[in-house]
């Protein structure tokens, strides 16, 4: 000690300089697959069994989850911001219109309970998210990817900061600018589209393509005519309720790549999904892993992992909440 520090005084740039070159590169990868096998080993098998557990009681669960991490990585960064519940001065993510997607909250409270009490204060509503996204993958037949762990949970959840999610009514101009914000790339937006190989759509995100889509077009040109006729069929009074809709590909529970051989016949359920098979800047991608389902299931993979890098906070901006509905 006696020697150390005074050698620190001696040379204060020097010091600093040496803090600095090994903080900056440090600081852009704080996640770490090994994170917590001293603090909480056993983290990684609660995650599953609660997801396992739960995907078993409600097929629904697996899509909501991955849609929620979508979701929650693309607003101020993977820190589970989506998962705050509003407070009475404070309107939140989860109440702002693009919330029709988001459920199944409650499989993020148990995972976070049954953790609490196995290690108390310790995994971040983040990383459960994150893995918890990996995991409904494995779950429904898709790859698996080693998550990496240390992320902290964020403060502040607003309703408006969704308008900087992606709308379906998105062309593959929008869609590449949204992902490059986040540093994600155009193999990133295709695979990462993949996604919809699970879940469900309601009508309201998709009925401007069936429905006075142009001056002179009722549908859109881009999609298949049979499968307009299905859609309108799905969304037509009186068979319309709030809860109308259809899946997002033709095997909704199943992971596979499937998404991106109903993309290239039409049958892709948003604009922005059709519409990368119809720009020559995706095109080529979504033949490439409609082709190759294995090529699909690395690319999805490797494109989570960086999806799960965006934004991520450290304990400086961030804190491991108690609950995932509320700050500490
Ligand atoms: C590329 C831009 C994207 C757009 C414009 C978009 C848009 C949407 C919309 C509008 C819905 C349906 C909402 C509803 O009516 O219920 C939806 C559902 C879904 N999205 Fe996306 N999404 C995008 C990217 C992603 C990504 C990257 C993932 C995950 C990797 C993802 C996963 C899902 C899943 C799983 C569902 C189904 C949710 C459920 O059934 O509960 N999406 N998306
Ligand atoms: C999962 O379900 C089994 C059987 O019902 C139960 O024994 C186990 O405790 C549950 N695990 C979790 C993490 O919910
Ligand atoms: C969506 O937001 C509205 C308020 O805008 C809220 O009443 C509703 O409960 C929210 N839905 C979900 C699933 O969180
Ligand atoms: C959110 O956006 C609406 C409409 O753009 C605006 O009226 C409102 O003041 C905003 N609220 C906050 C808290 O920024
Ligand atoms: C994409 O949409 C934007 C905004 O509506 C528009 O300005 C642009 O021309 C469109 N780009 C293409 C290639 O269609
Ligand atoms: C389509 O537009 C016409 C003319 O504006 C309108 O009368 C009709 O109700 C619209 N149809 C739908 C399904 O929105």
């Amino acid at each position: 000690m006696g020697v150390i520090a005074p050698r620190i005084l001696v040379f204060p740039a020097l010091f600093l300089l040496l803090l600095l070159l090994t903080e900056v590169p440090l600081s852009s990868s704080v996640l770490d697959a090994h994170f917590y096998d001293q603090t909480c080993p056993q983290a990684d098998k609660i995650i599953l069994e609660t997801l396992r557990n739960a995907s078993m009681n409600d097929p629904k669960v697996p899509a909501s989850i991955l849609r929620m991490f979508f979701h929650d990585c693309f607003i101020r960064g993977c820190d589970a911001s989506v998962l705050l519940d509003s407070t009475p001065k404070n309107q939140a993510e989860k109440d702002a219109p693009p919330n029709v997607s988001l459920r199944a909250f409650y499989v993020m409270d148990d995972a976070k309970m049954k953790l609490e009490s196995a290690c108390p204060q310790t995994v971040s509503c983040a990383d459960i998210l994150a893995i918890a996204a990996r995991d409904v993958v494995a779950l429904t037949g898709g790859p698996h990817w080693e998550v990496l762990k240390g992320r902290k949970d964020g403060r502040v959840s607003k309703a408006n900061d969704t308008i900087n999610l992606p709308a379906p009514s998105f062309n593959v101009t929008q869609l590449i600018q949204s992902f490059a914000k986040r540093g994600l790339g155009v193999k990133d937006l295709v695979a990462l589209s993949g996604g919809h190989t699970l879940g469900f759509s309601h009508c309201s995100s998709f009925e401007t393509r069936i429905h006075n889509f142009s001056l002179n077009e009722d549908v859109d040109p881009s999609m298949d005519d049979k499968f307009a006729e299905k859609l309108k069929m799905k969304c037509q009074e009186p068979n319309k309720d709030r809860n109308a809709g259809e899946f997002l590909d033709s095997t909704s529970s199943t992971f596979d790549n499937d998404y991106y051989k109903q993309l290239m016949g039409g049958k892709g359920i948003f604009g922005s999904d059709q519409a990368l098979f119809g720009d020559s800047r995706t095109r080529w991608i979504v033949e490439a892993l409609g082709r190759d389902g294995g090529l699909f299931f690395r690319e999805f993979a490797a494109s989570m992992e960086k999806l799960g890098q965006v934004g991520v906070k450290d304990y400086k901006d961030g804190e491991v909440r108690m609950k995932c509905r509320a700050v500490n």
